[in-house]
C-alpha cells in the first residue's frame, strides 16, 4: 500500500519526506485554508517534495466551473490530481476532466454504491473517509472492506484511497483490506514512528557499546572518520 501525506503544510511534507515514505500528498480546501499559505505555492513545492500525486481539490457545486477549475488546478504541475467532492455534479465532472486525461480524486465517499458510481465516471482514486464514519458510529473498517470488494471483483482500474486516517490503527485496517492507497496526516505518521519499545532498545544499544570505548575507537577507523558524540 503506498502512503501519502494528507496536508496543506509545506513544512510537514517536508519533513516526513525525508523519511522516503511518501508516493504522493493529498490538501483539501481546509486544510489549505488552515495552512495559511499562497494555494499555488504550496501545491507546487508539495509536488516538488513528493515527486508524486498530490491531490487539489476545487470549491465549486456547479459541474462546469468544476471542470475549469480542474484543468487550472492541473496546470499548475504534472503532478497535481483534481480532487472532486462526490455527488451529481461532481460525477459530472469527473467524466469530463478524466475524458480529458485529467486524473480525478473523488472524494467524500461514505458508502460502496457512492465508490461504484465514482469508479464508473472515471475516477482514478476514490477517497474512502474512515475517520468520519467512526465519528458517527459507523464501522468504517466494514465500510471499507465493502468498498474493497464491490470494486476488485470487476477489476476496476480505479484505486481506493483510505482517508479521513485518526490513528495509525486505520492504516493497517486499509493495508489489511487492499486498499492501494491511504493518505495520512504528519500527526498520525508519527504516531507510527514512535514506540517506547524501539527508543528503550536504542538507548540499551549505545549504552552497551560505550561501555567498551575501544569499539567506538574501532568504529571510527573502520569509517576512516570521527562520530560526533
Ligand atoms: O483530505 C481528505 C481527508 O483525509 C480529510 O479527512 O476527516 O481528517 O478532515 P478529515
Amino acid at each position: 500500500m503506498r502512503l501519502f501525506i494528507d496536508t496543506g503544510s509545506v513544512d510537514e511534507v517536508r519533513e516526513i519526506a525525508a523519511w522516503g515514505v511518501l508516493a504522493g500528498a493529498t490538501t483539501n480546501p481546509s486544510l489549505l485554508a488552515k495552512s495559511g499559505d499562497d494555494p499555488g505555492d504550496a501545491i507546487r513545492r508539495i509536488c516538488e517534495l513528493v515527486d508524486g500525486p498530490v491531490s487539489a481539490e476545487v470549491v465549486s457545486d456547479d459541474p462546469e466551473r468544476m471542470v475549469v477549475e480542474g484543468r487550472a488546478l492541473r496546470a499548475l504541475h504534472e503532478h497535481v490530481t483534481v480532487k472532486v467532492p462526490f455527488g451529481a455534479a461532481g460525477l459530472q465532472a469527473t467524466r469530463a476532466l478524466s475524458d480529458e486525461g485529467i486524473p480525478v480524486n473523488m472524494t467524500l465517499v461514505f458508502t460502496p454504491t457512492q465508490a461504484i458510481l465514482s469508479a464508473e465516471a472515471g475516477a482514478t482514486y476514490v477517497s474512502c473517509f474512515m475517520g468520519r464514519l467512526d465519528d458517527v458510529s459507523v464501522d468504517s473498517a466494514a465500510v471499507l472492506a465493502e468498498i474493497v470488494g464491490a470494486l476488485r471483483p470487476a477489476g476496476a482500474a480505479v484505486q481506493v484511497l483510505a482517508a479521513s486516517i485518526r490513528h495509525p490503527e486505520h492504516v493497517v485496517t486499509a493495508a489489511t483490506l487492499g486498499c492501494e492507497v491511504a493518505t495520512v496526516p504528519a500527526k498520525v505518521l508519527r504516531q507510527m514512528l514512535n514506540h517506547p519499545l524501539t527508543a528503550e532498545g536504542i538507548a540499551k544499544f549505545d549504552a552497551d557499546w560505550q561501555s567498551r570505548p575501544e569499539l567506538a575507537r574501532w568504529l571510527d577507523s573502520l569509517t576512516g572518520t570521527v562520530a560526533v558524540r
